[in-house]
């Protein structure tokens, strides 16, 4: 099949890659042309495992290449997926301007049949407002075309596998014709796919995703209960994870959620509630819970070192996840923002997200590995579960600190272990191992 993918962001470009794997002509289309330009000469804007070799495979094989001409690529394609941004608008909605945008643009380009496919995660009802947007536009009022909601759930860290091994299809359309022809794009998946109408399916992203954000908001409410009352979080999710009712993911106590969906996403849904005249009252208190959260870990260090003013402070982790360069709402940045304010040095290595951190944090010290980030600490934080935290020669890490104190927003190491080490280790919904400094 002929398709556009406009957008190559973190969406955009494993929709492109992937769709061009399954044996598709793809042409991805972004206005932003120095990062087409990039793209062109094989410089990949993200960071996404395994992303960059599949996409050099795919542009060598002749079905993929990149354009910033979007009427070229609407002409060319007879299936348009739109993977645009959705950031949060001042009033809490989402935003609907790039993704409106790029409707009218198809409208004005329209001239024979066409599929549309919203891939960016928008507010129920949007599916009717880009096809009344592309009418409006259209200069042929006779030609006809079909929109169909496709909501993504790739993790980023995981783009490539979540895209070429889905877990779920949801085709969301009034269409029947368009919607089996999606089914068709998606046959060589042999994934679980569920056809429903518009509004139900641009509803099940936004239920799928405040719910993950739910689940996280309730071990960490637990969490700090179990710190009051002497339990660990840990092994109280691990108990209640192993009823398949429950499910083990999603139940790790710390920082909370950030990332570029969850934050704005829980805040849509309860906009939409909140416009319909539904009571969405309990997002808001899984809201108030996460940003406890940073608060929480924030009075931990605090506590841990009194003054913070000309305090050295090591950082591991910046990403708002592990195997990502995305910085959009990680935890990292108002936490290190706050104790950069109060005088601290802080020193951090990530090995995907300082560059882009670095513009959020104003005066962040970059660190090149996670020893030069623990020369002469008073603490050092863990913020990221990047997995090659877990691997590391833990004698020269204290060795390289002014006092061996770890303050884990992540829960990534084991309490023992780290109590073996000779550290005194403070995390999140666990007990502290309770060395001295
Ligand atoms: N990032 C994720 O993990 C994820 C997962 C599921 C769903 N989503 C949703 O997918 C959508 C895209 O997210 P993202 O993280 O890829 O965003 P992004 O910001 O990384 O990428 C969006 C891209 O669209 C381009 N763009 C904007 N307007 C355009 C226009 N008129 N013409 C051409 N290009 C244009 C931008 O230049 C940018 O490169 C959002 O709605 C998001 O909520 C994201």
């Amino acid at each position: 099949m002929h398709i556009a993918v406009v957008g190559t962001g973190y969406v955009g470009i494993p929709t492109g890659v992937c769709l061009a794997e399954l044996g598709n002509d793809v042409i991805c289309v972004d206005r932003d042309t120095a990062r087409i330009e990039n793209l062109k000469n094989g410089k990949m804007p993200i960071y996404e495992p395994g992303l960059e070799e599949l996409l050099l495979k795919n542009v060598r094989a002749g079905r993929l290449s990149f354009t910033s001409v979007l009427d070229y690529a609407i002409e060319e394609s007879e299936i348009i997926f739109v993977a645009v941004g959705t950031p949060q608008a001042d009033n809490g909605e989402a935003d609907m301007s790039q993704v409106l945008s790029v409707a009218a643009d198809i409208g004005r380009n329209l001239r024979d049949y066409k599929i549309i496919i919203n891939k960016s995660t928008v507010p129920v009802g949007s599916g009717e407002l880009v096809s009344k947007t592309i009418r409006e536009h259209a200069i042929d009022k006779s030609i006809s075309f079909d929109v169909v909601s496709n909501p993504e759930f790739l993790r980023e860290g995981s783009a490539v596998s979540d895209t070429l091994k889905p877990e779920r299809i949801i085709i969301g359309s009034d269409s029947t014709a368009a919607a089996e022809r999606i089914m068709q794009l998606y046959k060589p998946l042999k994934a679980p796919v569920l056809i429903t109408d518009l509004r139900t399916a641009e509803m099940i992203k936004y239920a799928s995703n405040s719910f993950l954000a739910t689940k996280i908001s309730f071990i960490n409410a637990i969490a700090n209960l179990c710190e009051t009352i002497g339990a660990d979080v840990a092994t109280v999710a691990r108990g209640m994870g192993l009823d398949p009712r429950i499910g083990p993911l999603f139940l790790n106590a710390g920082l909370g959620y950030g990332g570029s969906c969850f934050p704005k996403d829980v805040k849509a849904l309860m906009s939409t509630a909140e416009r319909n005249g539904v009571s969405l009252a309990m997002l808001r208190e899984v809201e108030r819970v996460n940003a406890y959260q940073r608060e929480l870990f924030i009075s931990k260090i605090k506590e841990e070192l009194g003054v913070l003013s000309g305090k050295v402070i090591g950082v591991l982790g910046l990403a708002f996840k592990p195997n990502t360069d995305d910085m959009r709402e990680a935890p990292s940045v108002p936490v290190l923002n706050a104790l950069i304010a109060d005088g601290a040095v802080v020193s951090a290595y990530d090995p995907m997200a300082f560059e882009s951190a670095s513009t959020m944090i104003a005066g962040l010290i970059r660190a090149d590995s996670p020893y030069e980030a623990a020369v002469d600490a008073d603490v050092l934080l863990v913020l990221t579960e990047w997995s090659e935290f877990l691997e590391l020669d833990f004698s020269k890490l204290k060795g390289r600190m002014h006092k061996p104190v770890i303050i884990d927003g992540r829960n990534i190491y084991d309490v023992e272990r780290m109590s073996d080490y000779g550290f005194r280790y403070i995390s999140m919904g666990r007990p502290c191992n309770g060395l001295p400094v």
